[in-house]
This record gives C-alpha cells, sequence and structure tokens, in this order.
C-alpha cells in the first residue's frame, strides 16, 4: 500500500498546551479542536530524542478519544521515521502497563492517553501523558522542551493512510513503521506473578475470604478480571464495574471516599467482605479498605514499608523510601526505625524517577492513593492491592488488626486533605498570594494552640542530578510536630482547586483511636482562619474530604 506523508501548516501555534502535574489534560472537546491533538504530538515527537528509527509505546485508559488518538499518533509516529510502535489491542494499556512495557521494549518513551481519575466522555477531559525511557513519567527538562516546541509550531507532519483496527494481535505498516498489537494485561501478569507469592495469595482467596475490587469502568477492570478472578481464584463476580467504557459509565473513576462510595458503603457499613479495594482511570491509584476499616494512603505506605519483607520482591529488604512533601510522615518513622534513609518529594510522581533509577528507593508513595516500587516507573494501583493481599495472606489476620498494630507501634498519624474544587482561578490566586505574603511573619506565632516553628514554601533539591524544583506548597511545621500545608493543583481543569494537608502525631503512648477529622479539628479551624478559605472561595466546606 502507498502512502503519502502529508504536511500541514498551522496558522499559529496553540497557546494553552501547557502540560501540568501529569501531562496535558484538558477537555475531550479541545482535544477536538481542529490540530489541537496533533500539534502536542509533533511537539512530541520533535523534542523526545531517538524518535527516528526508535521504538514508541502508545496506550490509554479508554476513556472517548482514546482510539482516534492512537490513530493519529501511529500515523504522526509513521511521519516522524518511528520504526516500531507497540499498541495494546482496543487500545487498552493501564499507566503502569505501560511503564512496563517501555522498560521492556526499550522503547524511547510512551505515549499515555488519560486523564487519569477526571471523568471522560465527550464533555468530560481527555489527556495525553508522556513517559520517558526508564519508564516514568517525563522529567520536567522535557516536558518544558515540549512545550517550548509547541509555542513555536508552524505545523505537523502525518501520514495518510486509512486506520488499522485494534480489535485483535497482530502487525501492521504504515509505510516504514510497524504497528504491533499486542495483548496490553499478559506482560502486567507475568510481572506481577515475579514479585508476589501467588500460590499463598490464591489460597486466601480460594478459601471463604470475599473480597470486592471496583474497577470503576477503567483500565484496571480486563487486569483485575485475570487477575484475581482468574490466576488467583477469586469468585466471579468479585471485580465489580470490570468493563472499560468511554465515558466511565458517566462516574468519576477516583477511588476516594466520595467517588467510589458504594464500594466504602460495602466495607464500612456491611459485613460481607473482608478486604476492599479500587483503582483510577488508568490504573495508577490504589484505594484499600478493610471492614470496618479505611486505609489512608499514607498510613498504607508506612504499613507496606514495615511488613516489605512479607512479599518475596522485598524479602531481602527496602534500601530507602521516599514520599511527597504533602504525605504524611507515617512512613519517616518506619523509615527510621528500619535504618532506611526516607525522601521527602514534591508532588508528582516524576521526582521519584531519580531515586529509583539510582537504586537510591525501593518503595514510595503520594497521600493522593499513589503507591509504588521500583519495578516500574508509575504508581502502580493493582500492585498496592496485591501487596496488601500478601500481607493478609501472610498475616491471616485482618485490615483493622494490622492498622491496630502498626499504630501501636509507630504512633499514628491523623492525616486529612481537604479539596476546594473549581474555584475562580483568580480568587485561588489571590487566597495562595496572600498567605504566601504571609509566611515570613508567621514564624514563632501561635497556631491551634502551638507555636509555628517553620513556615516556607516548599522546595527541593534532587540529590541525584541536584536540580532545583521551587514553589512547591506553602507549610506550616508546628512546634509538635503538626503540619498544615496549602497547594494549588495541578491537574485540575476547570478553574483552581485548592488542597489543604493537614496532620498531627500522636506516639505510641498517647493512643486515643478517633476519628481524624475531630483529632485535626483545632488545626482545620487555624487553616481556615489564618487563610480566609471560606471568606475567599465562598464555599462553607470542601468538595472533598479524604
Ligand atoms: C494530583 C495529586 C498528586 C498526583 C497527581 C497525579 O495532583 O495531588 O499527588 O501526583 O494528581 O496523579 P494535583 O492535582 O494535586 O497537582
Ligand atoms: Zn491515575
Amino acid at each position: 500500500m502507498t502512502s503519502s506523508v502529508l504536511r500541514v501548516t498551522l496558522d499559529q501555534p496553540f497557546a494553552d498546551q501547557k502540560p501540568g502535574t501529569s501531562g496535558l489534560r484538558k477537555s475531550s472537546r479541545q482535544f477536538e479542536t481542529p490540530h489541537y491533538l496533533e500539534s502536542f504530538i509533533e511537539a512530541i515527537l520533535r523534542t523526545v530524542p531517538g524518535v527516528a528509527g526508535g521504538t514508541l509505546v502508545v496506550g490509554g485508559d479508554g476513556r472517548y478519544g482514546n482510539l482516534r488518538a492512537i490513530d493519529v499518533i501511529s500515523r504522526m509516529a509513521a511521519a516522524h521515521g518511528v520504526a516500531r510502535l507497540i499498541t495494546t489491542t482496543d487500545g487498552i494499556l493501564s499507566t503502569p502497563a505501560a511503564s512496563n512495557l517501555i522498560r521492556k521494549h526499550g522503547a524511547v518513551a510512551g505515549i499515555i492517553l488519560s486523564a487519569s481519575h477526571n471523568p471522560g466522555g465527550p464533555e468530560g477531559d481527555f489527556g495525553v501523558k508522556v513517559n520517558g525511557a526508564n519508564g516514568g513519567p517525563a522529567p520536567e527538562s522535557l516536558t518544558d522542551a515540549i512545550y517550548a516546541c509547541s509555542q513555536t509550531l508552524d505545523g505537523y507532519r502525518i501520514v495518510e493512510a486509512p486506520s488499522i483496527s485494534l480489535e485483535a494481535p497482530g502487525q501492521h505498516a504504515i509505510a516504514a513503521l510497524t504497528l504491533e498489537v499486542i495483548d496490553g494485561v499478559d506482560d502486567y501478569l507475568a510481572l506481577m506473578q515475579q514479585l508476589f507469592d501467588f500460590d499463598q495469595i490464591g489460597d486466601l482467596l480460594r478459601n471463604n475470604y470475599p473480597i470486592a475490587f471496583d474497577a470503576m469502568h477503567a483500565v484496571t477492570g480486563p487486569y483485575a478480571k485475570r487477575l484475581l478472578e482468574g490466576l488467583l481464584g477469586a469468585p466471579k463476580g468479585t471485580v465489580r464495574n470490570a468493563v472499560p467504557l468511554e465515558d466511565f459509565g458517566g462516574g468519576h473513576p477516583d477511588p476516594n471516599l466520595t467517588y467510589a462510595h458504594e464500594l466504602a458503603e460495602l466495607l464500612l457499613q456491611g459485613d460481607d467482605y473482608r478486604f476492599g479495594a479500587a483503582c483510577d482511570g488508568d490504573g495508577d491509584r490504589n484505594m484499600i479498605l478493610g471492614r470496618r476499616c479505611f486505609v489512608n494512603p499514607s498510613d498504607s505506605l508506612a504499613v507496606l514499608t514495615a511488613n516489605a519483607t512479607l512479599a518475596p520482591a522485598y524479602a531481602d529488604g527496602l534500601a530507602g523510601v521516599a514520599r511527597s512533601m504533602p504525605t504524611s510522615a507515617a512512613v519517616d518513622v518506619v523509615a527510621k526505625q528500619l535504618g532506611i534513609a526516607c525522601y521527602e518529594t514534591p508532588t508528582g510522581w516524576k521526582f521519584f524517577g531519580n531515586l529509583l533509577d539510582a537504586g537510591r528507593i525501593t518503595l514510595c508513595g503520594e497521600e493522593s492513593f499513589g503507591t509504588g516500587s521500583n519495578h516500574i516507573r508509575e504508581k502502580d494501583g493493582l500492585w498496592a492491592v496485591l501487596f496488601w493481599l500478601q500481607l493478609l495472606a501472610r498475616k491471616r489476620t485482618s485490615v483493622a488488626a494490622i492498622m491496630a498494630d502498626h499504630w501501636s507501634r509507630f504512633g499514628r498519624h491523623y492525616y486529612s486533605r481537604h479539596d476546594y474544587e473549581a474555584i475562580a482561578s483568580d480568587r485561588a490566586h489571590g487566597l495562595y498570594d496572600r498567605l504566601k505574603g504571609l509566611l515570613p511573619s508567621l514564624a514563632g506565632e501561635r497556631f491551634a494552640g502551638r507555636a509555628i516553628a517553620t513556615a516556607d514554601d516548599f522546595s527541593y533539591t534532587d540529590p541525584v542530578d541536584g536540580s532545583l524544583t521551587t514553589g512547591q506548597g506553602l507549610r506550616l511545621l508546628l512546634d509538635d510536630g503538626s503540619r498544615v500545608v496549602f497547594r494549588l493543583s495541578g491537574t485540575g481543569t476547570q478553574g483552581a482547586t485548592l488542597r489543604v494537608y493537614l496532620e498531627s502525631y500522636v506516639s505510641p503512648e498517647g493512643q486515643l483511636q478517633q476519628d481524624p477529622q475531630l483529632a485535626l479539628a483545632d488545626l482545620i479551624q487555624a487553616a481556615d482562619q489564618l487563610a480566609e478559605i471560606k471568606l475567599r472561595t465562598g464555599m462553607g466546606v470542601p468538595t472533598v474530604i479524604t
């Protein structure tokens, strides 16, 4: 078949193609604007090193726009001389599975089509994420270069060819490019089998240990079905909402107590299940629940760290751990006791990449339901679920008992995040800038009955490459170890989102089991007073409380 390269000229470049914390995320409608997607892809293909003659991986979470984007990317990759493009049946590829494929096939990069946990569909959001050769989110230097390229773009190149069906595995040619359609689940399952003891976990799940997994009609459905109901023998129906839908069934595929409330009710109010879990749109986030027990993600990282040697992959111990700055310090306490390094990074998985590549850390996580390890370079929802099942299979106890035991050994970090979503952008920035201006005068001041020890805007020097990242969130560190952090989200698509992170520590001796909202009530009130949140946003309560 003959195919020709079409050169499309642009009158002017798109101004709003600046990638945020996780790639370029905009409304599906915006991505349908003529030449919009193509422009960003052109900037990627011109900027990523090794594109000509190299291998690329592409796939996505199945949302509206996924297949069209794969078609466009395939034909543009062909026009840019990419030798091999690996994609998956139906274009379904979770973010962690993509990270694995990039590493496995020595790809120069991966392009992941997802807006993560944001709703999908024609009226929802779409997104394009770029991952580098190590399998992790592109570092800021690369995303900045892609953005700069997109700002001066005069046109793009695309091969004119009929689109290729991705319904079955197979090989196709687009000009000189080989398009390989592979099963997107196989390699991921093989990787998980290397990390965990499937006999032990299977033994648990086959023997009257009912669990519920909610795929939220997003990408993890096919993975979880084969993993939990197939290889591990859990009963049929264990995986709920297992079929990926273009609009996630109208839901918001974010595994938290608000958006995964059906699962939360099953576990927190009912007695039918021993364990529950959910993953987000693209499969990198996880929520862990036990019977009448919610595990906050900061605690989850601490528990996995404390018990890591129970999983075959980590039996020899951990090199070190890392958490993002707003994540609670629960893991710090464990790391100290284990005598391993603990790093505090800015928000966003890309900051873990260098530490993982350098072998300085084995596990890492964020408060935003992200947990992962050195097996890939992304957070990994199903990996976290399997890790918890591994602990349960070894300990033969309940999730609640694991938590109680953990707190009695290490103390408890009461923790909550309050999100104020879709605030008018100028109001949010007004609030934030005012607070930032106040910081220098706050040290030594009283706050919720404590003294403010430090008030600063978090910055980070990467210990591996020495790069400096500034402006990562306003921190109030109090003299009793409590913290309050204010950040503006980098992933929202409507207005601005203010996140307030609250944390206080109670030592093993001072144990008093309490609802975190009660334990943190004085900090919550003081934070509102200082930042004038209600006043300036006009919102009486947060949109989401985690
Ligand atoms: C949010 C989370 C952050 C995570 C990112 C991508 O970013 O808070 O931890 O890395 O999504 O999943 P934010 O909207 O806060 O910038
Ligand atoms: Zn995600």
